[in-house]
């Protein structure tokens, strides 16, 4: 589906080839040599591979999931009423579907991931936007990593030292979007149809509709590497990473479990407070101590991630 499940695929064959050409000619007292191989199947190289940790995130982990939608998704009846009620959607079905449809006539119709890195260790740069970052020179280890997810406006001009400079993709919504280079993924977490057809209309004619905030009548972005997150990868999120609490999961955290789901090795940075305990933007003056997250069990969802630190299923850099 993915090109680089093509590249796991072939690899697999080969992998089989050599088991079975090992097998052959191994004579049996061997066993142990053997027994390593079949624990390596994953085949990814990284020093350690999310597929074989623990059972906290084996638990939640659903590489089943597909995260982003591609022409032939079904979503459930079911999962549409649950991520209709996230913006209160009044329109149908119906209408998701034809918007979709719409969709996949001007965006790729699969989610093109990349190549494998040439050693099959994926690795990948998850970067929030806490004023944690400031004064962290994290820039060099960020862009170090293959892949590099970025959220919303957060910008990196005059930020480099502690931010890096690498965006490989850039989470984002329809109030929250900015243009991009043309070597940037646009990643569009849709949270009403609107929000569909608003990516289709900044790529073609302009959009002119109004929402809750301001938003770009154009985007500056290549179409070819738009992807558009599966509202039912949302519905697991919500379900099953955070039992339901909260109205429905923060960008941020989606953003943090698509790269779980997408990468072999996942490094985190700019989640959580800075060590006074502030919980603002490292690109905004601090406008209050408090720390509000809407409809977002923000609180929650900073354990869970802390979880997946000890538990070594992520790299977490706390900054300062
Ligand atoms: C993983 O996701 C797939 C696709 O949604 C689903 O069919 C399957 O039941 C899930 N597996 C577990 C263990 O929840
Ligand atoms: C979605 O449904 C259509 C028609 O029912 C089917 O042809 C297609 O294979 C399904 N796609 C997936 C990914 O299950
Ligand atoms: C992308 O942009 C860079 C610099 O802005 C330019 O040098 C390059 O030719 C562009 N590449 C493509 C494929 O458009
Ligand atoms: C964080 O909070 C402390 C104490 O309230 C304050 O002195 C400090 O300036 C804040 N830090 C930032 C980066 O705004």
């Amino acid at each position: 589906m993915y090109s680089f499940i093509r590249t796991f695929q072939v690899k697999l064959l080969f992998f089989l080839l050599v088991v079975a050409a090992v097998t052959f000619f191994l004579p049996a007292d061997f066993p142990e040599l053997l027994q390593l191989q079949h624990q390596d199947q994953s085949l990814c190289a990284c020093e350690k591979c999310l597929s074989e940790e623990n059972l906290f995130i084996l638990h939640r982990l659903n590489r089943s999931e597909e995260p982003f939608l591609s022409s032939n998704t079904n979503l459930s009846e079911d999962a549409f009423r649950w991520w209709k009620l996230i913006q209160n959607e009044q329109r149908d079905f119906g209408s998701y579907k034809a918007t979709v449809h719409k969709l996949f006539e001007l965006f790729p119709s699969v989610a093109d991931l990349g190549k494998p890195s040439a050693d099959s260790c994926r690795t990948c740069a998850v970067v929030g936007n806490s004023v944690n970052l400031k004064g962290s020179r994290y820039g060099p280890l960020i862009d170090f990593q293959d892949v590099v997810i970025r959220m919303n406006a957060a910008p990196v001009k005059d930020y480099e030292r502690d931010v890096g400079t690498k965006t490989t993709h850039r989470v984002m919504y329809p109030e929250s979007a900015v243009d991009l280079d043309n070597s940037t993924h646009l990643v569009l977490f849709p949270f009403k149809i609107q929000d569909l057809e608003w990516v289709i209309k900044a790529f073609t004619t302009g959009f002119f509709g109004r929402s809750y905030a301001p938003l770009k009548s154009k985007i500056k972005a290549k179409r070819d590497l738009v992807m558009v997150i599966n509202p039912a990868f949302m519905k697991y999120v919500h379900e099953i990473w955070l039992e339901k609490k909260g109205d429905y999961p923060s960008t941020g955290f989606m953003a943090l479990i698509l790269a779980l789901q997408i990468c072999d090795e996942v490094h985190v940075f700019g989640y959580g407070a800075d060590h006074d305990g502030n919980w603002s933007h490292y690109f905004e003056k601090l406008k209050s101590k408090s720390f509000k997250t809407g409809p977002h069990p923000g609180q929650h969802e900073y354990a869970l991630i802390q979880q997946l630190a000890e538990k070594k299923s992520v790299r977490l850099y706390k900054g300062w």
